[in-house]
């Protein structure tokens, strides 16, 4: 335990800590990274752990700048199109901008709008299409205020605009995304397709045949889990043939999701996309997908994680029902999303 005082006798409490209980067990020859909620007391760590002659970093902000973090990686780039992939690590979330000349579509963009109009300002572009691909239940979508802001309408599956558990429709108005409808963005052709079975209004998004818009259905390690609406074994059956839709695409089709659960899962270039074809043959859940209703849904009734009670309030949050200030949707979204089926574990 730390001696009680001031902030020098603080400091010198944690020196005499570090040198009494840490000195064995911190390598002195690499980096260590102190972290806590907001960067203040790591700071005084780190410079406690520098003066022991460790090689101390502080997370400057702490666990809530880290959640806060985006960043982003150019998936394609042609001089019709390019495609961005928006990475909110500390979550395991993606979303993605498409751009064409002047225009912009932006795909499940996540709540922090400013880092997309700072990008759309610094790009030049203007978003035409703002798309989700569900109402999402683990984090807090801009899309709705992206909308706002830009003047143009927000895109979402009618049977999402219903909170699946309250029976409450969206308190705001929105252009419905059905199946088989397309949006235009200069040479891209984006067609909607409509995979219920995460949630009843689920969609993905196929750019020019090519790259495929998962949402949450397929992952690059896992598939998306379809309980969150309280009817795991009645949407099972969905997820299954939409699963089979989508595994009929062709192999080179390029999945691009809106999860991730390890840095592990990205490429050489850092971006956490694969082949069809290759996910065929890895991906636990969608080789499930390949074989009878009855085993698939046994594997997924078997698999689902926890049910997360916030992802309730998030889903009212993302139809309008609720609107909560920044600390508390900060809070809501603590912690990494658990939106994929679990993976069996490797004994
Ligand atoms: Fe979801
Ligand atoms: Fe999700």
């Amino acid at each position: 335990m730390l001696e009680k005082g001031g902030k020098e006798d603080f400091q010198e409490s944690i020196k005499t800590y570090i040198q009494r209980e840490l000195a064995q067990k911190l390598p002195k020859d690499q980096k260590i990274l102190v972290v806590c909620a907001k960067g203040g007391t790591s700071d005084l760590v780190a410079k406690a752990l520098n003066t022991c002659g460790y090689k101390a970093l502080n997370l400057a902000g702490g666990m809530r700048a880290w959640g806060d973090f985006y960043d982003q990686k150019l998936v394609f780039n042609s001089p019709d199109f390019s495609i961005i992939q928006c990475i909110r690590p500390s979550r395991g979330c993606l979303s993605y901008i498409i751009i064409s000349g002047k225009e912009a579509a932006v795909i499940d963009p996540l709540r922090i709008a400013s880092f997309y109009t700072d990008l759309f300002q610094k790009l030049q572009v203007k978003p035409i299409w703002i798309l989700d691909t569900h109402a999402h239940a683990d984090h807090i979508s801009s899309g709705h205020l992206l909308s706002e802001q830009y003047k143009v309408p927000y895109h979402l599956h009618p049977y999402d605009g219903i909170h699946p558990l309250d029976m409450l429709p969206a308190a705001f108005s929105y252009e419905p995304s059905w199946q088989g409808k397309t949006y235009r963005l200069g040479k891209v052709e984006l067609k909607i397709l409509h995979i219920p079975g995460h949630t009843l209004g689920n969609l993905a998004f196929l750019l020019n045949g090519k790259y495929l818009f998962s949402g949450d259905s397929i992952f690059l390690q896992s598939i998306a889990r379809p309980d969150l609406g309280g009817r795991a074994k009645e949407w099972t059956p969905l997820h299954y043939q939409s699963l089979k839709t989508l595994l009929t695409l062709p192999d080179e089709t390029l999945v691009l999701p809106a999860h991730f659960s390890s840095v592990e899962e990205s490429n050489e270039q850092f971006l956490y996309a694969a082949p069809l074809g290759k996910l065929k043959k890895t991906n636990e859940g969608l080789i499930m997908a390949g074989r009878s209703l009855e085993e698939f849904s046994a594997y997924i009734l078997s698999h689902l994680p926890e049910f997360p009670p916030e992802y309730i309030e998030i889903k009212r949050v993302n139809i309008g029902l609720v609107k909560p200030d920044e600390e508390k949707a900060s809070e809501l979204e603590l912690g990494k999303n658990i939106c994929a089926v679990g993976m069996q574990k490797k004994e």
